[in-house]
């Protein structure tokens, strides 16, 4: 039988694959085997993390809620063969206020970012999957904020919490046809600002670490790797999951 985790001749759409965990994805899928659409605003860094993978791909420079960006990722995934993946990993998480200061234009800018170009990446994807009849997957990045009540990120934890949602919604509407749809939710992750932070702020760094029960943070690979096992023939039976990345965070009281 042939590796259920290899994604040879399998092609994926990663949004917000120019750093972070996007790219990490977008690794993790071409060692997979797999072909995979780089999508992002930073032309520059796309351009370097296709040039690093060892297998084919293309990049699709945009703003992931711009009406006309998950076409181009679309078409761009036709290019390269059958679209079988989408992970919907772009988002944004500005630290605004408390809930009763946090304004109008803050929730749009979220919800546009966050969950719409979701939803949008999702209405382009799945029936070209759906069509090329060999089903497909979809992977949204939840968030430990889907669950707890991180302060002054109520717009950011109302995304999450909604992703989840539009993952349960979507694997129950598609699944006959094969499409399987699920979260991941990390708690946090090395990428390199939070690192950063990290470096520059150790009480932060404490707290990062403390509610943790395996006692440090996670890194990107730990959580691109987990992706692709969404991605794979391994996880066939499963859909409308949230599956938790957190190095016990939450398993805590
Ligand atoms: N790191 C963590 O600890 C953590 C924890 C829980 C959940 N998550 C979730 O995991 C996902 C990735 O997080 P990350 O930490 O890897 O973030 P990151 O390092 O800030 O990277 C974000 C990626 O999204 C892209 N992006 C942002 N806004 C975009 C837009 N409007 N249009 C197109 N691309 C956009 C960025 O590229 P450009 O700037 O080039 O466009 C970049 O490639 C997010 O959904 C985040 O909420 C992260």
């Amino acid at each position: 039988m042939a590796n259920p985790f290899r994604l040879d001749g399998r092609v994926v759409i990663v949004t917000g694959a120019s750093r972070g965990i996007g790219k990490g994805t977008a690794i993790a899928v071409s060692e997979s085997g797999g072909s995979v659409v780089l999508v992002a605003r930073s032309a520059d860094d796309l351009a370097a993390v296709a040039a690093s993978l060892p297998g084919p791909s293309r990049v699709v420079v945009g703003a992931v809620e711009d009406p006309e960006v998950p076409a181009r990722a679309v078409a761009a995934a036709a290019e390269l063969g059958d679209i079988w993946g989408l992970v919907n990993n772009a988002g944004i998480s500005p630290a605004y206020s408390p809930t009763v200061d946090t304004t109008d234009e803050q929730w749009d800018e979220i919800l546009r970012v966050n969950l719409r170009a979701a939803a949008a990446f999702a209405r382009a994807a799945i029936p070209a999957m759906i069509a090329a009849g060999k089903g497909g997957r979809v992977v949204n990045l939840s968030s430990i904020a889907a669950f707890a009540g991180l302060p002054n990120l109520v717009a950011y934890n109302a995304t999450k919490a909604g992703l989840d949602a539009m993952t349960r919604t979507m694997a129950v509407e598609y699944g006959r046809q094969g499409v399987c749809v699920n979260s991941i939710a990390p708690g946090t992750i090395t990428t390199e600002m939070v690192q950063q932070l990290m470096d520059t702020n150790p009480v932060l760094a404490e707290k990062f670490v403390a509610k943790t029960a395996i006692g440090r943070v996670g890194t990107v690979d730990e959580t691109a790797w987990p992706i692709v096992f969404l991605l794979s023939d391994a996880a066939g039976f499963m859909t409308g999951q949230v599956m938790l990345i957190d190095g016990g965070r939450l398993a805590a009281a």
